[in-house]
């Protein structure tokens, strides 16, 4: 199945960006939220980076005008979706709001329609039954900055059909991304499961006093070739997040594994949320 038009639910952190890489790729794209001034900050970021990419001779005044018309962010859902060929949700991480719009999308969208959700967490199979289309409900998981990260993990649930990921792998392809096929559900898919293994081990061997913040991140950047240690990377994504995260494993499964670690449960208590508050692992107010 060709796609042709692609319609993101959420104008917030992730939907903006995936709403405006969809048009730079050639895409009739709409972004819709049920935030007026979600859309609107979108709507001036997407303007904004037309603008600078033109000045900086990257796009011509022609590219700049066809990504403007390519791109439509409108509140009202039907309008939206109602001619997508697929659907990226993209809104908050609560499961009962994603099967509510799920169930709308299903009865606006024409049966051909791909419907994706950008959930870093919850699989498809969770949502799927509250559609009529079970084989064609996937997780197509974008990386935070969407714009710039090149990763999209499209993940095959037992309900979704080799078509469907065959066809998000070549949309992926399309908005310049490289797809990574997940033949399984899998709690945190592979990328998020390999992090969350290298932080927990990072914040282990601080508690044990086995190597300072900065020896440890050293150790990672100079021993295994990562750009960022893995301190530095949880202060740039955030401790809270990562906190609430482990957290809501930890009550599910409810195995020591999976608990917050003291150096992360100290920090998150201090509220030392890292680059955002000023101070995480690392002091930023120096
Ligand atoms: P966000 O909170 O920045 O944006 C969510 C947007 O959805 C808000 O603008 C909100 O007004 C809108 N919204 C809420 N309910 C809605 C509804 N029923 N209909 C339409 N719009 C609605 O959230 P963020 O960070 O962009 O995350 C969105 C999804 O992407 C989540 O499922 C998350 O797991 C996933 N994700 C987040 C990443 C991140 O780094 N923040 C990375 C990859 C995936």
């Amino acid at each position: 199945m060709k796609i042709k038009t692609i319609c993101v639910v959420g104008a917030g952190l992730m939907g903006h960006q995936i709403a405006l890489q969809a048009a730079i790729s050639g895409f009739e794209s709409f972004c819709t939220d049920t935030s007026e001034a979600a859309l609107q900050k979108a709507q001036d970021f997407a303007l904004d980076w037309i603008k600078k990419n033109q000045e900086k001779g990257k796009i011509d005044e022609n590219e700049a005008d066809a990504i403007k018309k390519r791109l439509t962010f409108t509140s009202d859902l039907e309008s939206a979706a109602c001619g997508a060929d697929l659907v990226i949700e993209a809104i908050v991480e609560i499961l009962a709001v994603k099967r509510e719009l799920f169930a709308r999308l299903d009865k606006i969208c024409p049966p051909h329609t791909i419907l994706a959700t950008n959930s870093s967490y919850l699989v498809s199979s969770k949502i799927a039954d509250a559609t009529s289309r079970p084989d064609k409900v996937l997780n197509m998981h974008f990386f935070n900055p969407a714009l710039i990260m090149k990763l999209v993990e499209v993940v095959q649930g037992p309900h979704v059909s080799d078509q469907t990921v065959e066809t998000v792998m070549e949309v992926s392809r399309a908005l310049g991304k490289v797809p990574t096929r997940v033949n399984k559900e899998i709690y945190g898919f592979v990328a998020n499961r390999v992090f969350s293994a290298i932080t927990q081990e990072a914040c282990y061997m601080l508690d044990q006093g086995v190597a300072s913040v900065e020896d440890i991140d050293n150790a990672v950047r100079f021993g295994l070739g990562h750009p960022m240690g893995p301190f530095a990377l949880l202060d740039l994504v955030g401790i809270d997040l990562e906190y609430d995260v482990r957290m809501a494993r930890y009550q599910e499964t409810g195995l020591a594994q999976d608990k917050p670690s003291p150096a992360l449960v100290a920090r998150f208590a201090a509220d030392n949320f890292g680059r955002k508050s000023g101070k995480g692992f690392y002091d930023y107010k120096k």
